[in-house]
């Protein structure tokens, strides 16, 4: 629903709010700068008028540019006041024009523009592994760190919002109500709980996603030519806040167990995609089967991206971490820059532009660069019900491992790292580590 006209004048923002004590006391030269960014700012807003007043109604937020004081645009109506709205997934009703809806919404509540939301989370009861639950709780402060890092914000799900969508199936109506719950972000990331971020300077490359909705690790060829099962990963995938995810994830679900006829699904699934291990349809197999019996409806705006690890199988990556960080520490030793000690907020952005050329391609199939993301895909850490295919014991040292690697990029602005990467213990780092040890 659009925000009702509201009389609106153009006024001259007010200054600021009283700041704290600032270096300059030159009385003259502050009033000239505050005279300089009224008259700038007072033509901004005129710009910005002359042009909203065409394209958009007009609010609040054009009287008042005071970043202090919110405008009352907690007071305009918008679509959380349309009674019909609905946070689930059809049947409930659907929702529409939702991209128009969410523009006025930022309209009355600025936000900077590509802001990203992580969504992750685990089941709401304990786990059954015994140790499940610490696993749980170290991937999620893996998840908290890069997020704290990148200005990211985190939404840790553990209640089921559809009592009949549990386990893979979950994240659909997770991610529908944090769609309306987020109008501001403009991505939503869903990150699974058995995922590590091992690379915490890592950037999601966003300007390479403008024309895409839904990114996720995968390799076009397994979806089309080969029909393969496990042609991309849908653990971790990045989806716009815009109307076709609201359609696509109405359309993705109805391949799901709150369907009457999911049973059907899973046979038309497994007739589909040969190397399916199981019969019941889950969510990978449906968005594999939408790529390639709606191409023409959906895969225009889904990119699989595979030049770098957006997930990574953890069985190709956990035994070269060792090298990968003796790599690293060479860089090092070779860069004075990349030696400095920083405040947490600036070094992920420092130390990303003094490695910028000293690193192998993210897209080098062998590089020792640092995968962005370990996935321990099949080692089910909460349930413990892991693939036979590998043992426990080598699933939990292989978290343990990802999980430290991960946890000493960080440590590092605090002072510390790990001794070894299966060692709880840390060591204080001396001044012009790793020169110095
Ligand atoms: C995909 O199919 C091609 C051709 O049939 C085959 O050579 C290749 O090994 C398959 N790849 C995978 C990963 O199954
Ligand atoms: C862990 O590291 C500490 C400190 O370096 C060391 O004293 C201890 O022996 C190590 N433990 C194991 C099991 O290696």
């Amino acid at each position: 629903m659009p925000p009702e006209s509201t009389s609106h004048s153009l006024q001259i923002p007010t200054p600021l709010t009283p700041k704290p004590p600032s270096r300059r006391t030159n009385a003259y030269s502050l009033s000239a700068d505050v005279l300089i960014f009224l008259s700038g700012a007072a033509a901004a807003l005129l710009l910005f008028y002359v042009f909203s007043s065409f394209i958009l109604p007009p609010t609040p937020y054009l009287v008042s540019s005071n970043q202090f004081q919110k405008p009352s645009s907690s007071d305009t109506p918008s679509f959380y006041d349309d009674p019909s709205l609905s946070y689930s997934l059809p049947p409930s009703p659907s929702v529409s024009d939702w991209d128009t809806k969410r523009r006025l919404w930022l309209h009355l509540h600025p936000f900077p523009p590509n802001r990203i939301l992580m969504l992750t989370g685990s089941q709401p009861s304990p786990c059954t592994n015994p140790i499940g639950d610490h696993l749980l709780l170290r991937f999620f402060k893996n998840k908290a760190d890069y997020s704290r890092l990148h200005g990211i914000d985190v939404f840790y799900n553990s209640a089921l919002l559809h009592p009949s969508m549990p386990s893979f199936w979950a994240k659909l109506p997770l991610l529908r109500a944090a769609m309306i719950a987020h109008p501001e972000a403009e991505w939503l990331w869903w990150v699974d709980s058995d995922a590590a971020i091992t690379d915490m300077e890592f950037q999601l490359p966003l300007q390479r996603y403008q024309s895409y909705n839904l990114v996720v690790h995968g390799w076009p060829n397994l979806v089309y030519e080969n029909r393969s099962w496990t042609a991309l990963n849908a653990g971790v995938f990045l989806l716009r806040n815009c109307q076709w995810s609201l359609d696509f994830l109405a359309r993705w679900a109805r391949l799901g167990p709150q369907n009457p006829d999911y049973k059907h699904w899973g046979e038309v699934l497994r007739a589909e995609l040969p190397d399916k291990l199981f019969p019941d349809s889950d969510d990978q197999s449906a968005l594999i089967y939408l790529l390639i019996k709606e191409k023409d409806r959906w895969g225009e705006k889904i990119h699989l991206e595979n030049e770098y690890y957006f997930e990574g199988y953890w069985v190709e990556i956990v035994g070269r971490l060792q090298g990968i960080t003796q790599k690293y520490l060479d860089m090092e030793k070779r860069e004075p820059e990349l030696r400095r000690r920083r405040a947490e907020k600036v070094t992920a952005a420092a130390n990303r532009k003094s490695r910028e050329n000293g690193l192998p391609a993210a897209t080098a199939p062998s590089g020792w660069r640092r995968p962005f993301i370990t996935h321990f895909t099949g080692c089910q850490p909460c349930s413990g019900k892991h693939n036979d295919i590998y043992s426990g014991e080598k699933c939990f040292e292989g978290m343990v491992r990802a999980l430290t690697f991960a946890d000493d990029q960080v440590l590092r602005s605090y002072g510390f790292r790990h001794s070894d990467l299966l060692n709880d213990s840390v060591v204080e780092l001396p001044f012009d580590f790793p020169v110095a040890v």
